[in-house]
C-alpha cells in the first residue's frame, strides 16, 4: 500500500508486503523503523512522536491495532475511528511510510515476520515494561529497542476527557489504597453528600482483601485488584503498568492515594505530573516514610497531623496543598493518635479535592 491513492484503492499493506520493503531496504544497507500503536485520534504527540520514530531508520511501518484489539486494550467506547480510517490518515503523514494492521494482542508476529532493524516505542514504556514475549521477539530478529519520550499534554484520552468533561464538570477521581479504606470512604461520602462535586471511576488497590475494595464494590465502584508482584515491598513494572492503563482507561483528572502504601513510578508519576494527591499522617515535612506516626510518638513532639500532598517521584515531598493539626496526648499509642490524625484526613481530603478547580491545579 502507498501513498497517492484514493480512498476506494486504500488496503493497508500486509505482513508479507512490508518484510519485502525490509529486504530491499537491508539490501541498500538502510534500515526499517517499526512502532505500533492505536492511533485512535490524532494529534500533535502522534505526529511528532512519528517524526521521531522515522528519524531513526530509513522508512517507517506502523502496525496498527485492529478494532478488535483497540477494544480489548481501551474499552468497549473505543476505537472512535474503524481500523480503515485509522490507517489511511497515519498513511498521509509524511513520517509513516507503510500501515499494516494487526489483530493479535501483542504484535510479536509481525515483528518475527517483518524483521524490523529499529522498533520504536513511545515513553510510557520502559525497555523492561515492554511486554517479555514482545521483546523477547525483538531480541531474537536483532531489532534496535528505541524508547521515545511521550509529548506531554498530548493524549488521545485526554481529547476524550476534555469533550466529555468541560470545566465545571465532575473530577473524575481514580483512588489508590491498601488498608481499611477510611479515607477512601471519607471521599464516597463526601460525594454522596454533594460535599464533593466528584466522582470515582476507578478505586485500585494492591490488596485482594483490603477493606478498600470491599468499599469499593459495596458502594457499586469499578474496583480492581492490581497484582504488586513479588516483592512484598516494591510495586512491580508490570503492576505499575496495569494501573497506568486502569487509570488511563478511566479517564482519569486526578490520582488519589489514600492509604496506598508502594512507591508508585513511571508511567503513572510522569504522565500524571501535577495530578496526583497523597495524604500522609504527618506534619511533612517532618516524619515522611511509613512509619510516621510512630516517628512522631518516639520524637516526643508535642503534635502531630497530616498533609494533604502532590505526588512526585521523590517520597513524601511534593508541593504540599493542606495541613491539619492535632496535640498528642500523653498515653497515647499510635493506634490511638493515628485514629485522631484519620478523623482531621477524612474532612481535610475531600475539601482539597473539591477545591482542585478553584486552586487552579491541573485538568487534562
Ligand atoms: C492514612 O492515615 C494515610 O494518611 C496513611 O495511611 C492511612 C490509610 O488509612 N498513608 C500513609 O501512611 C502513606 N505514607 P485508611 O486506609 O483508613 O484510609
Amino acid at each position: 500500500m502507498s501513498k497517492g491513492m484514493t480512498e476506494a484503492d486504500f488496503t493497508p499493506a500486509t505482513a508479507a508486503e512490508v518484510r519485502q520493503l525490509r529486504d530491499q531496504l537491508d539490501a541498500q544497507g538502510k534500515k526499517l523503523v517499526f512502532t505500533n500503536g492505536c492511533f485512535d485520534l490524532l494529534h500533535a504527540g502522534h505526529v511528532r512522536y512519528l517524526a521521531d520514530a522515522r528519524a531513526l531508520g530509513d522508512a517507517m511501518v506502523v502496525a496498527l491495532n485492529s478494532d478488535a484489539s483497540v477494544r480489548a486494550l481501551k474499552g468497549p467506547d473505543r476505537p472512535l475511528n474503524n481500523e480503515n480510517d485509522r490507517a489511511e490518515v497515519l498513511c498521509a503523514l509524511r513520517a509513516v511510510d507503510v500501515v499494516v494492521v494487526f489483530g493479535d494482542e501483542r504484535a510479536t508476529s509481525l515483528i518475527e515476520i517483518i524483521r524490523p532493524h529499529v522498533y520504536a516505542k513511545g515513553g510510557d514504556y520502559t525497555v523492561e515494561s515492554l511486554n517479555a514475549e514482545e521483546r523477547a521477539a525483538l531480541q531474537s530478529v536483532g531489532a534496535e529497542i528505541r524508547i521515545l519520550p511521550l509529548v506531554p499534554g498530548r493524549s488521545t484520552t485526554a481529547t476524550i476527557q476534555k469533550m466529555h468533561s468541560p470545566q465545571g464538570g465532575k473530577l473524575r477521581l481514580a483512588v489508590l489504597g491498601s488498608g481499611v479504606g477510611s479515607n477512601f470512604r471519607a471521599i464516597v461520602e463526601a460525594i454522596q453528600a454533594g460535599k464533593l462535586d466528584a466522582e470515582v471511576v476507578a478505586a485500585i488497590s494492591d490488596q485482594k482483601d483490603s477493606g478498600f475494595l470491599a468499599i469499593a464494590k459495596q458502594a457499586g465502584l469499578p474496583a480492581h485488584f492490581v497484582d504488586p508482584g513479588s516483592n512484598p515491598k516494591k510495586l512491580g513494572e508490570a503492576a505499575q503498568k496495569e494501573i497506568f492503563d486502569h487509570l488511563e482507561r478511566a479517564r482519569t483528572d486526578v490520582v488519589v492515594l489514600a492509604g496506598f502504601m508502594r512507591i508508585l513510578k513511571e508511567p503513572v508519576i510522569g504522565h500524571y505530573s501535577g495530578r496526583i494527591v497523597n495524604v500522609h499522617p504527618s506534619l511533612l515535612p517532618k516524619h515522611k516514610g511509613a512509619h510516621a506516626v510512630q516517628d512522631a510518638l518516639d520524637a516526643g513532639d508535642a503534635e502531630a497531623g497530616c498533609t494533604v500532598h502532590l505526588v512526585t517521584a521523590e517520597i513524601d515531598a511534593g508541593a504540599i496543598l493542606e495541613q491539619g493539626r492535632v496535640p498528642i496526648l500523653s498515653g497515647d499509642t499510635a493506634t490511638v493518635l493515628h485514629d485522631r490524625i484519620k478523623q482531621v484526613e477524612h474532612v481535610l481530603l475531600p475539601k482539597v479535592l473539591n477545591e482542585w478547580r478553584e486552586r487552579g491545579l491541573p485538568v487534562r
